[in-house]
């Protein structure tokens, strides 16, 4: 099978790394990719938001499945021009893809399915959410309507914190929309699940961590650093989350007409063994599919390739009692100004319960570089999770790269249990 990856970071390396491994996959391409990436696959600089460009690239290299790592080709309908010109796709067409791209459409979803998630309302006029917000009072969390990259939601102490997140919002323009909802107390953790349109597959659990600096302090990031699987994320608890979110929130869609095929991503907040939903991504986390990559290995390539042809009901997934662990590396200064082209020495590291996965660098001559904010992923496997923080962390310290920092304390909740 030929295959290529549309992405650059280190979900991508890590896609990439997955698929390589497996005997079915013949060549591997990645688009735009990166360092790391370029030792598993050949690096094309396509523009990957041009879904015509890649479908030229796709006929000329005879590719037999394509896999979406980002959201953004996803919103632009890159999945559906593929899929309707006959190619094997992973990921939901544009419809679909309102599930990230539209807060107030997963809300419609979710009161259509009975699906259990923070009450909200959705508002387009600023004095009606003022009003809003000053009749429910503090806290209470405002969400910027769109493709906000985690930016555009403020969980307000206070009302007043409320109503500057409004005026903010609302200052971008007539077009603005907001979510407000409430806010939710509980545990936060993430279910990834496969889906082909009719079935869907359980692939695994995991917990991020969001703000930049140790004790979850700090500016809100692209996340730090996760780990899979979640403890929180007990059967029990995943079943209720599969029974009263997942699979009614896919029934929909089918019902609607626009079924979901790739990967849906939930953020839950469970409290007392009850989750609910806080949001959905449409596609693998970054950086928790670099977790569930190094536990999932080369049968990953397996059951996305099968959820793309629509063949999930005979998929199987094997399962180690193990856990992964990845410590986001990341320029100084991110998320805010940071620099890029610095030199990074990696250690050479044999040992194939740990990865370095690649999510922001590129090669200046011979030399590694830093090439963006996120810059690697040091992944580890082992059959506890403090296991696998000591391996990744030894991995991490063995880098050497002066202008990078990493959180120290990736994994903390569920080690202190
Ligand atoms: P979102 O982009 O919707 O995932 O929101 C970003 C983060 O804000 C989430 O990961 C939560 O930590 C927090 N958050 C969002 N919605 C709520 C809510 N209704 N109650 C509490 N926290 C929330
Ligand atoms: N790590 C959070 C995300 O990928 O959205």
């Amino acid at each position: 099978m030929n295959i290529l990856i549309l992405g650059g970071g280190g979900r991508e390396h890590a896609l990439a790394w997955a698929f390589a491994q497996n005997p079915k996959c013949d060549r591997l391409w990645c688009a735009p990719g990166n360092a790391g990436i370029a030792e598993e696959a050949e690096c094309v600089p396509l523009d990957i938001l041009d879904g015509r460009k890649v479908l030229a690239f796709v006929r000329d290299k005879a590719i037999d499945f394509v896999m979406i790592g980002p959201e953004a080709p996803l919103a632009e309908g890159v999945a559906d021009l593929l899929r309707d010109a006959g190619v094997t796709t992973f990921g939901p067409g544009r419809e679909a893809a309102q599930l990230e791209a539209s807060k107030a459409f997963t809300k419609e979803i979710c009161a259509a399915c009975g699906a259990p998630t923070a009450a909200s309302q959705t508002f387009t006029d600023p004095q009606a959410a003022q009003a809003y917000v000053a009749r429910e009072g503090a806290p209470i969390v405002v969400k910027a309507d769109g493709l906000a990259a985690g930016k555009g939601v403020t969980v307000a102490a206070t009302t007043a914190e409320a109503q500057a997140a409004l005026d903010a919002i609302f200052a971008e323009g007539p077009g603005a929309r907001v979510v407000i909802e409430e806010f939710m107390t509980g545990e936060e953790a993430s279910l990834f699940v496969l889906a082909d349109g009719e079935e869907c597959l359980v692939l695994g659990t995991a917990q991020d961590h969001k703000r930049a600096f140790d004790g979850d302090e700090g500016p809100n990031t692209g996340g730090m650093g996760a780990y899979s699987p979640a403890p929180v994320m007990t059967p029990a608890v995943t079943e209720a989350a599969m029974a009263r979110i997942l699979r009614p929130t896919l029934a929909e869609m089918v019902r609607r007409g626009t079924p979901f095929r790739g990967l849906l991503y939930a953020g839950l907040m469970v409290e007392a063994g009850n989750p609910r939903l806080v949001e959905y991504n449409v596609r693998f986390g970054d950086p928790e599919a670099q977790a569930l990559a190094m536990r999932l290995g080369a049968q990953l390539l397996d059951v996305c390739h099968a959820a793309a042809e629509g063949r999930l009901a005979e998929a199987r997934i094997n399962f180690a009692e193990d856990h992964a662990l990845c410590v986001v590396m990341a320029a100084r200064g991110y998320p805010g100004a940071f620099a890029r082209g610095e030199a990074i020495a990696l250690p050479e590291i044999d040992d194939p319960r740990v990865r370095i996965f690649h999510a922001g660098t590129r090669r200046a001559d011979a030399t590694l570089v830093s090439n963006g904010g996120r810059v690697l992923n040091v992944t580890a496997r082992a059959e506890s999770l403090a296991a696998a923080r000591d391996l990744a962390y030894a991995a991490l310290d063995a880098v050497d790269w002066p202008g990078g920092f990493a959180r120290r304390d990736i994994g903390w909740r569920a080690l202190a249990e």
